[in-house]
């Protein structure tokens, strides 16, 4: 049996999702988690966005244990490498039988979290979030053992570094796209100027007061113009970009405006 977050589960902490988490409809969006630590998932789940997306019934979110299909009275999932080496190694059989547990509809994606696979990016989070149920497989110890790559439709890695297990790659990714299914976030506006939303980082954002420790707010952001408050935020969202990952202006649409600013900004270097 999964564990299943309940809405009652998502005690969520922010005041915010509390006032506002009420169950209209069914779930949008299931994930489920194949880990042995499904407590990690489900801790992380029951609190802020992800938690008020379970509590307002949008997302839904089911861990499943392989040691549960492990085929020996000690529940052994993991066993030490043919050929030799360091550490331990995720067991075919108990994988396989988990996965293959899981109900869910038989063309949706199962993600393998793998250093070796693709780097999750914005775009592929998007991608996701059209599906209705998104499994991931969560490796740990040395890895697993090559065969339960067939069960994965994707292979997916949250950046170039080694992590302990794929449970915070599979948070990451249930967060990223958890927080743009429709009703998630308190207002889906709130996503229009997020960093990669557009192909650009996001600029700096301020809030009360006016000036703190001699550090002012830009004048523009106070004086009640839209269309200038529109044209300086996009001017910082291309400056931060350009400064900090040129790489994305390649992709990135840009209109004549745009391209004019930059050239000036290249100047000025
Ligand atoms: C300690 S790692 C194993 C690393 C493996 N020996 C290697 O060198 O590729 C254990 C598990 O954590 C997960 N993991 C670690 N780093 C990751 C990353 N950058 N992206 C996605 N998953 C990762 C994978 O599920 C992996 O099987």
């Amino acid at each position: 049996m999964p564990d299943e977050i309940s809405a009652e589960d998502a005690q969520n902490t922010d005041k915010q999702a509390e006032n506002e988490g009420q169950a209209t409809e069914g779930a949008a969006l299931t994930f489920h988690v194949v880990t042995l630590f499904p407590e990690m998932i489900e801790l992380y789940c029951r609190t802020s966005i992800i938690g008020r997306g379970i509590k307002a019934g949008r997302l839904a979110v089911k861990s499943y244990s392989p040691r549960d299909f492990a085929l020996d009275k000690y529940r052994k999932v993991d066993d030490t490498p043919y050929g030799g080496g360091a550490g331990m190694v995720l067991k075919p059989e108990p994988m396989f039988a988990c996965v293959e547990s899981i109900k869910r509809p038989p063309q949706s994606p199962v993600l393998l979290m793998t250093p070796q696979g693709r780097p999750f990016d914005q775009s592929l989070a998007a991608q996701l979030s059209a599906e209705t149920d998104i499994t991931f497989i969560c490796g740990h110890y040395e890895g697993f053992d090559d065969r339960i790559r067939s069960l994965a439709t994707m292979e997916v890695s949250l950046g170039d570094y080694v992590l302990t297990g794929g449970e915070l790659p599979a948070l990451t990714i249930i967060d990223a796209v958890g927080r743009l299914i429709p009703g998630v976030l308190g207002k889906m506006v709130s996503l229009a100027h997020e960093s990669f939303n557009d192909g650009l980082l996001e600029g700096p954002q301020y809030t009360k007061p006016a000036e703190f420790r001699g550090m002012v707010v830009p004048e523009v952001l106070r004086s009640g113009d839209h269309q200038a408050v529109d044209r300086w935020r996009r001017e910082r969202a291309l400056e931060e970009t350009f400064r900090n990952r040129p790489d994305l202006l390649e992709k990135a649409p840009l209109s004549k405006t745009d391209k004019e600013f930059l050239a000036k900004l290249k100047k000025q270097l």
